[in-house]
């Protein structure tokens, strides 16, 4: 028998299935790990932590599964994007890893722009310099703890710190390491131009492979510990976009998804590299080898639910603990009861920073419109909404870069909720699938291996091959004029706020 394990290391936690050649699952594992906020824009987490919840989730696969070690045939990792892992010359971690959501990098955005220029930098990273991408946290780490910067030997991305703890190879993918903002997007290779400018050694950074590359193979120790065979191959994988994109089936033109996790993201493949001139949208390589794909992020999307289900919903988690309903499955339902559009109850999403459209790390979270009517359900279908119209904002921008949307699928925590797939069908006026699978970067980043191994010849070949579409959710010609309404509103707010967000940072 043939069996592919897809590795995801999330931001909440890290998600190891066991699917066979049709993408069936047969065995899956969670384990979860703290985010460190120990100050206000800062996010932080302890990169052993990501390893070791690989390590327990792949031993989990195994002895839940009971498959022969021999029947699997290749791994491949997905990951959250972004976050710097750094090594020292013994491969000793040297400080917690920044991740994608720090936003402490603001001065060292303007360094880079100004020593690589602003034009220059989106024509050869496809992206203006951002505080979550990677460039930006090696410069401060340089500028702020120099004693650590002399010691770093090796430079990695989350998922490739578990890959090195796996098979002991420095190796990154394209996708991911589009993130970083040191590669050359189109031509799928580090760029020596803006490395030799930012001043960072080129020997500190991976070996670039496309995604369905083998990387290197599981080790004697690592088998040992996991019940995985020595020599197992691990391919290349994805960051965690490019990863469920194949996992929701985006392979092709025309194809794409959103997804509401901790952060939110519309994506759409495009065999053709396009940037957008504002660098309002990524550009990055996605993982069909010689394809790319652009996405918009919302940095708080799950995370506004989240943070608002951890401040005020402890009545709903103490119904969940005596009847065993998900807490999320309950604040849907109140939400449910709460009409389109809140009762006039506006939320910007702004957690943490924006990327999409605004580029702002100091925009802030806000309520507009708060009157002593509203309960609790309406707040909760605000915070939902409010997520919406910003990926809402991204499809107005792929309209204005005439990129072609012809299949939208949703997934994420987010995209399981029926009430919230209504909201991105009435939002984005087109129908919303889901897939049968559950299981996005999971399902990708195996697909990966299932490709590097040769169980498929391409990677679009082996998507129309595992991806079954389940659900579909159409859009309500009732709502949509309700909620257009809305976010006009909406997309008037953060103009009107900008420069006092920047006024309150500086309290
Ligand atoms: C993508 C991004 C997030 C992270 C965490 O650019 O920052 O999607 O990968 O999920």
């Amino acid at each position: 028998m043939q069996y592919y394990i897809g590795i995801d290391i999330g931001t909440s936690g890290t998600k190891t299935v066991l699917f066979d050649v049709m993408g069936n699952t047969l065995a899956s594992a969670n384990a979860e790990y703290p985010l460190y906020q120990p100050q206000n824009g800062y996010a932080e987490q302890a990169p052993k932590d990501w390893a070791d919840a690989a390590i327990t989730t792949l031993r989990a696969v195994m002895e839940k599964s009971c498959i022969a070690p021999e029947d699997v045939k290749g791994i491949g990792l997905s990951g959250q994007m972004h976050g710097l892992v750094m090594l020292d010359s013994e491969n000793r971690v040297i400080r917690p890893a920044m991740i994608w959501c720090d936003q402490r990098t603001t001065a060292e955005c303007e360094e880079i722009t100004q020593k690589v220029g602003a034009q220059r930098l989106v024509a050869v990273t496809a992206n203006p310099a951002l505080t979550g991408f990677t460039a930006s946290k090696i410069l401060w780490v340089k500028n702020n703890e120099p004693e650590n910067y002399s010691r770093c030997a090796h430079i990695l991305l989350p998922k490739d710190y578990v890959r090195f703890v796996l098979t002991g190879e420095y190796a990154t993918d394209v996708s991911d390491a589009s993130g970083m903002q040191l590669l050359d997007v189109t031509n799928r290779c580090w760029s020596d131009e803006v490395l030799q400018k930012l001043g960072i050694d080129k020997k500190l950074l991976a070996r670039v492979y496309e995604s369905p590359e083998i990387t290197g193979t599981i080790t004697q120790e690592i088998a040992a510990k996991t019940g995985i065979a020595a020599g197992t191959p691990v391919v290349g994988g994805a960051g965690d976009n490019a990863a469920a994109a194949l996992g929701t089936g985006v392979a092709e033109d025309g194809k794409a998804f959103t997804t509401i996790g901790t952060s939110g993201v519309v994506f759409a493949h495009t065999d053709n590299i396009l940037i957008d001139p504002k660098g309002r949208i990524h550009t990055f390589c996605c993982a069909v080898p010689g394809a790319w794909h652009v996405m918009g992020v919302t940095q708080a999307a799950g995370l506004s639910l989240k943070w608002f289900r951890d401040q005020f919903c402890g009545a709903e988690a103490e119904t969940a603990r005596n009847t065993g309903i998900d807490p999320y499955e309950l604040m849907d339902r109140e939400a449910a009861a709460s009409p389109a559009g809140a009762n006039r109850l506006l939320y910007l999403p702004y957690l943490m920073g924006e990327r999409t459209p605004h580029l702002d790390p100091f925009a802030r979270g806000v309520f507009f419109g708060l009157s002593a009517m509203h309960k609790k359900a309406d707040l909760i279908r605000a915070v939902m909404e409010g997520v919406t119209y910003s990926l809402r904002d991204c499809i107005e921008i792929f309209r204005e870069m005439n990129i072609e949307v012809n299949s939208m699928t949703a997934c994420g925590g987010g995209g399981s909720s029926k009430l919230w797939r209504q909201m991105l069908a009435d939002l984005f006026g087109c129908p919303i699938y889901t897939s049968a699978s559950q299981e996005g970067p999971a399902l990708g980043a195996a697909i990966l291996a299932m490709v590097g191994t040769n169980a498929y010849r391409s990677v679009p070949e082996a998507c129309r091959a595992v991806v079954k579409t389940a659900k579909t959710c159409e859009p309500d010609s009732n709502t949509i004029p309700v909620y257009e309404k809305y976010y006009q509103l909406y997309r008037r707010l953060y103009p009107q706020l900008k420069e006092q967000f920047a006024e309150l940072s500086e309290l």
